[in-house]
């Protein structure tokens, strides 16, 4: 509306309070991007990444790491499904692994599932975070149909993160001595101290008919369940690593690694996978490529951009000489 349409009173009204953001009179800063100042930029970030690139491919070459998928292996008969569900059937599964390269400990022990949707909307959901903090926590429908045991007792952990917990076991020998996976230390510290609780013991957990995954032992608190901390730590990828243990003892080139497997966990009902890994770690973690071609890769291109424009500016050196120019130039075809 055009405000002298407006009778005094309303105009006056109307008229907002000075401020200088709404008088739009706030101070503006505009850098004036001369091809010295956008060419030096360009090299800056290119110096800095390529180095950064270079050193974390490097980094993720040397990790030495072993991937077995047992999942197909460890189960001899066509009925897989039938097979895993059966309690009767003695599950043990043995996978030989050579070691290529020399592994320094400490050699992290993973276990790796694919095509498991722990990001589920339903299933994150499904746990009372309440409930592994603190006693007598009363339960919602949050973690239905696995709250509450026959007898109306709530189950402690509830929910179907927990109850889903994986139960393969891995006993590691190399060159036939059995060496010791290491349990404790894998889940995170925030985790242990301040989301579960070390006066909070298991208790009615995995006694229903259908039987989702690893028992509990009920006189360890559950901030000392490290399985289930690393478990319930949800992975937000249908295929995930979470660490199992840690060998500390290194092993070296051509040794016999043999992994003894209790084979009980059931992805094959859902198309899954498992595998267990084998992985030394540096600076960077684990063997992982891509931030190092990440770094090379915006790197490489500030670096032409920068050489580009170095050229651009030779050429046209008169061009640019007036920083102005490039501004009058574009108001002159308005
Ligand atoms: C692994 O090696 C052991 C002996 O070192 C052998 O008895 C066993 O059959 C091998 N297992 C597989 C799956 O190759
Ligand atoms: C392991 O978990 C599966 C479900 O994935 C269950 O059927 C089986 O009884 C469990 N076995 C043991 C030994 O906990």
């Amino acid at each position: 509306m055009d405000p002298s349409e407006l009778d005094g009173e309303s105009r006056k009204i109307n008229k907002p309070k000075y401020s200088k953001f709404t008088q739009q009179e706030l101070p503006a800063c505009k850098p004036l991007l001369t091809p010295g100042i956008v060419i030096t930029a360009f090299s800056l970030i290119g110096v800095l990444f390529v180095p950064i690139g270079i050193a974390s491919l490097f980094a993720s070459q040397q990790i030495v790491e072993l991937v077995d998928r047992y999942d197909i292996s460890c189960v001899p008969v066509d009925d897989k499904i039938g097979f895993i569900q059966n309690s009767n059937i003695d599950k043990t599964c043995t996978v030989n692994l050579t070691v290529p390269k020399y592994m320094k400990s400490p050699i992290h022990v993973y276990y790796q599932i694919s095509n498991f949707y722990q990001n589920h909307r339903r299933y994150v959901k499904s746990r009372n975070d309440k409930q592994l903090l603190y006693k007598n926590v009363h339960l919602g429908i949050e973690c239905d149909p696995e709250s509450h045991a026959a007898g109306g007792a709530p189950i402690v952990p509830c929910g179907l993160v927990a109850w889903s917990l994986f139960n393969d076991t891995y006993t590691v020998k190399v060159n036939g001595e059995t060496v010791e996976v290491n349990k404790k230390d894998i889940a995170w510290k925030s985790d242990k101290n301040n989301k579960f609780g070390n006066d909070i013991y298991p208790s009615n957990f995995q006694k229903g008919s259908l039987i989702g995954g690893a028992k509990l032992n009920e006189s360890i608190p559950l901030s000392e369940q490290e399985d289930l901390i690393v478990w319930m730590r949800t992975a937000a990828l249908p295929t995930f690593r979470k660490l199992y243990g840690r060998i500390e003892k290194d092993i070296m080139a051509n040794d016999n690694i043999t992994v003894v497997i209790q084979n009980n966990y059931n992805t094959y009902s859902i198309g899954g996978s498992k595998a267990v890994v084998l992985s030394t770690a540096s600076w960077i973690g684990g063997r992982n490529n891509f931030i190092g071609i990440t770094y090379l890769t915006v790197g490489g291109l500030c670096l032409s951009l920068a050489l580009g424009f170095t050229i651009l500016y030779m050429v046209k050196r008169s061009y640019f000489q007036d920083p102005w120019r490039p501004l009058v130039h574009v108001m002159e075809q308005r």
